[in-house]
């Protein structure tokens, strides 16, 4: 018998507000059908005014615990994968575990920008395994229009707002790849990439919270590679491959990302839960929107194989294998 991490329940909140392409072609020298083309993206929420990443946070995990039938205080902790916090400190996920009413447990923040949900899970995984805690809370949050330059054309068609939550849950496990839960986690980072994906600003160096900069196409070049190699050790180290996974929950950046990623592992786009063209990028909150989308219209069924994969700032990547 060995301890695993199983899903009891997930959710999302995306902002009220659609923003199609075209609304960029009256501001910038771009088109729906350069973003479209280029990307996959057709439309992406933006926050209201007011609206933090506190309050997306809160409502996707309302969500996850009306979906698992949990109240806030049957949660030991709440993590939270975030690089738009709504300050500089203290974290997301104490503000969350106030805004939920909850009044006992822990909350902190991990920032891994567009990995941060899979860097997360690996987290809560670790934690729940070796007995720290029973029930974890995990969001991915952003509202990524606040570091947007909106004169960047390169950058701010790309990204969007919004959050999901997934609890994790203790189970018994056999210790097979049949077992429901987290079955195998896989973490990498390159700090010496770090002009590909960047905010100009920060405490420590301008003491502004500063805007996106990526160079897309030095980043594209290294994603696919990345992704499907940290797919398959995380597959490898549970004794699965790419035939084994039943649906592929990517972060969202790009479809040609997602496709190329997909083709590597051997599986049909009809395995991928696709988003991207209804968020855009939103960072840390892609994978865990995704899959409460996967799960909410009835595609990611009770032990399903999940592939997880993600690439972002750092560059830091990594994948996870869930079995439903
Ligand atoms: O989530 C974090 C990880 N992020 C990613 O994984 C993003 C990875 N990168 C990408 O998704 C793609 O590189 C982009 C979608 C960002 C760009 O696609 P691309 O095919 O790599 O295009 P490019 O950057 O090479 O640009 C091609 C052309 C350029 O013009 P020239 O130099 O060929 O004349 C750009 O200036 O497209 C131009 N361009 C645009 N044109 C119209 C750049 N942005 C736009 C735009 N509208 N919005």
């Amino acid at each position: 018998m060995i301890k695993r991490a199983v899903a009891l329940g997930t959710g999302h909140y995306l902002p009220d507000r659609i923003v199609p392409n075209s609304e960029f072609e009256a501001t910038l020298d771009t088109s729906d059908e350069w973003i479209r083309s280029r990307s996959g993206i057709e439309r992406r929420r933006f926050a209201a005014e007011g609206q933090t990443t506190s309050d997306l946070a809160t409502r996707a995990a309302r969500a996850a615990l009306d979906n698992a039938g949990l109240s806030p205080d049957d949660i030991d902790g709440i993590i939270v994968a975030t690089s738009t916090p709504d300050l500089t400190f203290p974290s997301v996920a104490t503000m969350v575990q106030a805004k939920l009413g909850m009044t006992r447990g822990f909350g902190f923040d991990v920032q891994a920008v567009c990995a941060g949900f899979v860097y997360a899970l690996c987290t809560a995984n670790a934690m729940i395994v070796s007995g720290q805690a029973d029930r974890l809370l995990v969001i991915g949050a952003e509202t990524f229009s606040r570091i947007m330059d909106w004169t960047d054309r390169s950058t701010c068609v790309l990204f969007g707002d919004g959050a999901g939550a997934l609890i994790l849950g203790r189970e018994d496990g056999t210790g097979t790849s049949q077992d429901r839960g987290i079955l195998s986690t896989d973490l990498n980072s390159d700090g010496r990439h770090l002009d590909m994906l960047y905010v100009d600003g920060g405490v420590s160096t301008t003491g502004t919270s500063g805007k996106l900069r990526m160079q897309g196409n030095l980043l594209f070049r290294q994603a696919v590679d990345k992704l499907a190699r940290t797919a398959v050790t995380a597959l490898e180290r549970c004794a699965l491959s790419g035939a084994d996974v039943d649906w592929i929950v990517p972060h969202q950046a790009n479809i040609r990302i997602i496709a190329g990623t997909a083709k590597k592992l051997g599986l049909p786009m009809d395995r991928v839960i696709l988003t991207v063209q209804d968020h855009g990028n939103t960072s840390a909150a892609s994978i865990p929107l995704a899959l409460s989308v996967g799960v909410q219209d009835g595609r990611i069924k009770r032990g399903d194989l999940v592939l997880s994969e993600a690439i972002g700032g750092g560059l830091a990547w990594g994948a996870v294998v869930l079995r439903w």
